[in-house]
This record gives structure tokens, sequence and C-alpha cells, in this order.
């Protein structure tokens, strides 16, 4: 009788100390991840100018459960012009994490306080922000077109962005104002935040070449990039400084990939990919779904129509005007294009990069131009000793 007594008790304060425990618990979740809901991703499309990113931007911005943003930090490097990027990073990064969270305030230092969504750099290539709550002329399920949204949503004040973001379960946004991961990792280890990186690059042939048409515009980035104090690259060497920029590019290629694979700390694990453009231009809906997967989306049928649209010439009015014929051509117009004599200087510039990356080097003008030779090289089982043996050609 009284041992079953004593059982009984037990039992019951056990009972009461698991409930009381488990109570506490889920509780604690509450309080202290506020924002972090199970489903929440928060990703970082990590590339670099003329490498595809808008392209690949637009392929999140499209989906229904994406909250994207282009290029947000491009008012940081104005704003601080006179700065170097490696000073900058670290606001860039703090004005990422913000905006991961749904805190617009973070734009306070940056614009003035009566904003318009208008103000907000290349917003009208943001779905998101051309639909409700923002915009009540496409409907979120919608394929938006930016400049069908650039007329009718431009007068949405700047504060809605804070409802609209927490909305969503998938922020992306796209920088290529990062050079290397370090000051990045505070993000993945962040309580609040459910944090990944899709690290996209190009053949740095084809970037000098692209980088060199509109050269022009990119001489503000080249000086922030080149740590030149805010003076103006001087007219005779603004062909050279796209030289300089793209060491930096390379570098930063190496560096992020060798972090990435070899010396990757354990959070990093499952939290990168690396996606060349060349492999989504040949086969895109393989690299998208690939990325997709990666980010916890789901290819819906619309998307995938889109997608098979946009990469086949099909469809007017599609919000990306590239078609896969053209942006093959496109990506090998250095082959036929460029002098040999500055592929030569590109190839020693960016030697080792190019070599990880598995994009094949030429030694003659003869070469460049024998377009049956492919120099691209098959996507390289990367060493990523913590991927799964199927997963490795990511
Ligand atoms: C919004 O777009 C319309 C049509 O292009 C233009 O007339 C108007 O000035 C724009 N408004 C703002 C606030 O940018
Ligand atoms: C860049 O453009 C200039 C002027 O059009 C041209 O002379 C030069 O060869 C180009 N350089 C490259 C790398 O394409
Ligand atoms: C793709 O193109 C076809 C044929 O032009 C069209 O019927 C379809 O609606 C398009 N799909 C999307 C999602 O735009």
């Amino acid at each position: 009788m009284r041992l079953t007594f004593i059982t009984t008790t037990i039992v019951a304060f056990v009972t009461i100390q698991a409930l009381a425990f488990f109570f506490l618990y889920s509780r604690q979740n509450v309080i202290y991840s506020p924002n972090k809901q199970d489903n929440n991703v928060h990703i970082l499309l990590l590339s670099s100018w003329r490498s595809g990113s808008s392209f690949v931007g637009q392929v999140f911005s499209q989906h229904p459960d994406v909250f994207y943003l282009m290029e947000p930090a491009w008012h940081v490097w104005v704003q601080m012009y006179q700065n170097s990027a490696s000073v900058l990073k670290m606001a860039v990064r703090d004005l990422i994490r913000s905006t991961f969270l749904c805190d617009m305030s973070v734009f306070d230092a940056y614009m003035s306080e009566d904003r318009l969504v208008s103000h907000l750099f290349q917003w009208e290539v943001s779905r998101a922000l051309c639909s409700p709550p923002m915009c009540d002329f496409y409907a979120r399920t919608d394929l938006s077109n930016d400049l069908v949204c650039k007329k009718h949503c431009n007068r949405t004040k700047f504060s809605k962005m804070e409802e609209a973001c927490k909305s969503y379960s998938h922020i992306v946004i796209k920088e290529v104002r990062f050079f290397e991961l370090k000051s990045l990792f505070p993000l993945f280890t962040d309580p609040l935040l459910n944090f990944k990186i899709i690290h996209l690059v190009r053949d740095p042939r084809a970037v000098l070449k692209s980088r060199n048409k509109s050269l022009y515009a990119l001489l503000r980035d080249n000086s922030i990039v080149l740590g030149t104090k805010g003076k103006r690259i001087e007219k005779s060497k603004e062909e050279d400084s796209n030289y300089e920029v793209m060491k930096e590019i390379c570098k930063s290629h190496l560096l992020i990939h060798d972090l990435a694979s070899e010396k990757a700390p354990d959070f990093l694990k499952q939290r990168y990919m690396m996606l060349r453009y060349e492999d989504v231009v040949r086969d895109p809906l393989k690299e998208i779904s690939a990325m997709y997967e990666f980010s916890g989306l789901n290819l819906t049928p619309k998307l995938k129509s889109w997608i098979y649209n946009i990469t086949h010439g099909e469809g007017t009015g599609s919000a990306f005007k590239i078609t896969s014929r053209n942006a093959k051509t496109t990506s090998e117009a250095w082959r036929t294009e460029m002098q040999f004599e500055k592929i030569s200087k590109i190839q020693n510039i960016c030697a080792r990069a190019m070599n990880v990356l598995g994009y094949e080097l030429v030694h003659s003008e003869y070469e460049q131009k024998l377009l049956s030779r492919d120099l691209v090289l098959p996507q390289r089982k990367y060493k990523f000793s913590w991927l799964s043996s199927e997963e490795e050609t990511t």
C-alpha cells in the first residue's frame, strides 16, 4: 500500500515537473525568439558586378513566399563613398541584418526621414514591393514587371515595408559588396536568424568584358573597392582600375571558397552554396531547383512555366529580358570580341581563382576563338567535406 502510494507520488511529481519544464521552455522560445519561426529563412545572394545576379535575384523575387531586396547596401556606399569597402563592410553587414529582421529604421542613417519606397535603390525589381500590403496593383502570386510596377506603385510610404517584410517567410537580399565571409559569421550564429549564403560566380573574362561596357557607371564603386578615399579615378586610369577591381574580386572568390570548403566552421555547414552563372545559363531549371531546395522554397508550376518561358525567349512582358540563347551568346561574347592580349592579362590576374572555379585558360588567339572547345569545365565535385555524396555537385 505504502509503496504504491510513494510510486504514485513520484510519478505524479515527475509528470508535473516535465509539464512545467515544457511549458517554460516553449514560453522562453516565444520570449527570446520573437522573429524566428521554424520556417523563416534569411538568404544572402552574394555575388559580384555583372555576374548574373540580377537574373538569379529575379528568380527569388518572383516567388510568392519571398521578400526580396536588391542591393540595399548601395545606400551605405553612396553615403560614405570616401571609405573603402573593407571599412564599410560592418555597416553593410549590420544593414542587412536589420533588414532580415524587418527593422527598416536602419535606413534612417542613409535616407531622408520622409521617404517613399521609390527612394530605395532598385525597389521596382522586388515583386513584394509591387503587391499587397505595399501596393494593390499586383496580387502576391502574380509575376511582376519592374517598369509597370515603377509607374503604379511608386507612391507607397517607405514605412510600410516593415509590415510587408514581416508577412513573408523568406527574406532574400542580393549584394555585390562583400569580399569575404568572416564579417558575416555573426549572422550564422545569430539566434534570431536562419542565415544562408548563395555565392554566385562567373568567368572573370566574361565579367571583365561586361564591366568594360559600363565602365563609367562602375567608377564610383571602383573607387570604394580600391580605397581611393573618395578621389575620382583619373581618366587615363579608368580601364586599369577595372583590372585592379577584378584582382580584388578574384581574390575574394578564392578566399570565400577556401573558407567554405577546407576551413569551414561548423555553423557554415549546410548553409553555403556555390553557383556558377554558366551552369545556370546552360541548365536553368536544374540549377534553380537546387537553389530553391537549398532555400526551402517549392517550385510552383507557374514559376516553372515562367522560368521555361524567360529562358526560351517565350512570352512577352516577362520580368527579365534576356533569353537563354541570348544569355549563352552573351556569356561567350568575350571569346570572339575581346583582344587576346586583354584576355591574357585577366587570366594572369585571376589564374588561381579560375582554376578553383573550373574555368579553363586559353593560351593563344586560336584557342580563344575555337568555340567548339568548351572552357567551362564540368561542375567540379567541390571538396566540401560536409556535403553528402549526392549533394556534391552543387
Ligand atoms: C510616380 O510615377 C509617375 C508615373 O511615372 C510619375 O509621374 C510620378 O512623378 C512618380 N511619383 C513619385 C513620387 O516618384
Ligand atoms: C574597353 O573599352 C575600351 C573602349 O571602348 C577598349 O579600347 C578596350 O579594348 C576595352 N577593354 C576590354 C578589356 O574589353
Ligand atoms: C509561358 O508562355 C506560354 C506561351 O506563350 C503562356 O501561355 C504562359 O502563360 C506563359 N507562362 C507564364 C507563367 O508566363
